[in-house]
């Protein structure tokens, strides 16, 4: 177990860091976590969420220019306006939640130049597909740890690679609470079943049963919009139904399914999109989730990269109550259609003003965030510069005390 003990009683970030450079304590410097438990999570004086424009949902972090959930990418995201930093969660093979996208290594890390991990390799059968490479399931959180971050990417910012270290889903929430204002979470359970397949908690729990135990350990809980949940925003994501049902038996945050591809059926359930957006099935799934995250192809379809005229599912969620948050916005011309002039400005407002969607996965929360400050700007600008001058300096600190 992490002594976080060690930590409850520093007040904030600031003395922590004075804390550190004056004493360090000896049973706290060898295992204390990247992040401390956060000291600031009751503080009323935080900023809070903004509720009155769709929701800046940082895709895997600022993902655009730091390599996806790395602990800068999240803190860039902050820093830059995020209204929900996501993140995708799955185990390491010691049964600790870690925050990764694939179920493979190889594309955002360094494992390739890691010999003495070189005989890892393995094949596994995931959603129906043979997958060839190093899987995170199989290694344990220290070997992991010894991994760097890369950018997935070629044609995004590189300086950053080999850096960073895979964070735990604790310290992602840890970087959320330590936010300067309110900033939400919003964690997908990460292919439930394969993780099920290859992990086994002692005390018989299941991946989903330890994914929300550390939510309750970190005070999240509340159904949407309660005052609680107001405190420390959550959506919780999954593609696969069965989980959130699950999940809904054991907290009220809110959830969110995940529509993928048109040709990929459901991991648990094998259903075919074109059953989970029928209008039975969203009258059936609105009364354990809040919304639908769809991938944005699915909604506007896309030929030759041109965009159809937009179908009826946002009209038809929104008639059940049920949010859109779409996914992913990138700026980059590769991800834009034709139809927006590779203009990423153009793209947000067809999607928010044309198509009314709630929520948006960007891997560029700087340009949502100013797209929106442009065109629907926050009701109170106060005390804004005084907040980015704290969040500026809490970053120099924590740069500091990763080094
Ligand atoms: C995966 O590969 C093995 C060995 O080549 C093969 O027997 C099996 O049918 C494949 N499974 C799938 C789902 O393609
Ligand atoms: C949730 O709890 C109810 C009532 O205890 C039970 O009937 C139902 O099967 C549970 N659902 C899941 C998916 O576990
Ligand atoms: C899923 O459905 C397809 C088509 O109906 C079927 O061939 C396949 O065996 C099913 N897979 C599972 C895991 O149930
Ligand atoms: C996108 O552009 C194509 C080609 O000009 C046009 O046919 C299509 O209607 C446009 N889509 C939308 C949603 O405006």
């Amino acid at each position: 177990m992490i002594p976080y003990d060690c930590y409850e009683v520093v007040p904030s970030r600031v003395v922590l860091f004075v804390f550190l450079l004056v004493v360090v304590p000896a049973g706290c410097a060898t295992s204390r976590p990247l992040y401390p438990l956060p000291g600031r999570r009751n503080d009323k004086s935080k900023h809070p969420l903004q509720t009155f424009r769709p929701f800046n949902i940082a895709h895997r972090g600022s993902n655009g220019e730091f390599p996806e959930e790395s602990a800068p990418a999240y803190m860039r995201a902050i820093e830059e306006g995020a209204d929900f930093i996501e993140s995708d969660i799955q185990t390491s093979k010691d049964g600790v939640l870690i925050c990764i996208h694939d179920v493979t290594l190889d594309a955002t890390t360094d494992i390739a130049d890691h010999k003495e991990l070189a005989n890892r390799k393995r094949t596994y059968v995931v959603q129906g597909t043979n997958t060839t490479g190093y899987f995170a399931v199989d290694f344990t959180l220290e070997e992991l740890k010894s991994l760097r971050l890369k950018q997935r990417y070629p044609f995004r910012d590189q300086q950053h690679n080999g850096k960073y270290q895979i964070i735990t889903f604790e310290e992602l929430l840890s970087i959320a609470l330590d936010a300067p204002r309110v900033v939400g979470i919003y964690p997908e359970i990460k292919n439930p079943v394969f993780m099920n397949q290859h992990v086994k908690w002692s005390d018989g729990k299941k991946f989903e049963d330890t994914f929300v135990e550390i939510l309750k350990k970190f005070g999240y809980k509340g159904s949407y919009m309660s005052k609680q949940w107001l405190k420390q925003p959550a959506f919780i994501q999954s593609f696969a139904p069965t989980y959130l049902t699950y999940i809904s038996n054991l907290t009220d945050l809110p959830k969110v399914f995940l529509i993928d591809d048109v040709n990929i059926i459901t991991e648990d359930t094998n259903q075919t999109f074109y059953e989970i957006t029928s209008d039975k099935y969203l009258e059936y799934i609105k009364d354990f989730c809040v919304g639908i995250g769809p991938w944005k192809d699915t909604v506007v379809t896309v030929l030759d990269n041109y965009l159809h005229q937009p179908g009826d599912m946002v009209a038809r969620a929104h008639a059940l109550s049920l949010q859109v948050h779409p996914y992913t916005y990138r700026n980059e011309n590769q991800f834009l259609h034709f139809n927006f002039s590779q203009d990423p400005y153009d793209e947000f407002d067809y999607w928010i003003n044309k198509i009314g969607v709630d929520g948006l996965f960007t891997d560029f929360t700087a340009t949502l965030h100013q797209f929106q400050e442009w065109t629907k700007p926050s009701s109170s600008s106060q005390g804004k510069n005084a907040a980015k001058l704290i969040e500026k300096i809490e970053l120099m600190i924590s740069k500091f005390r990763n080094s």
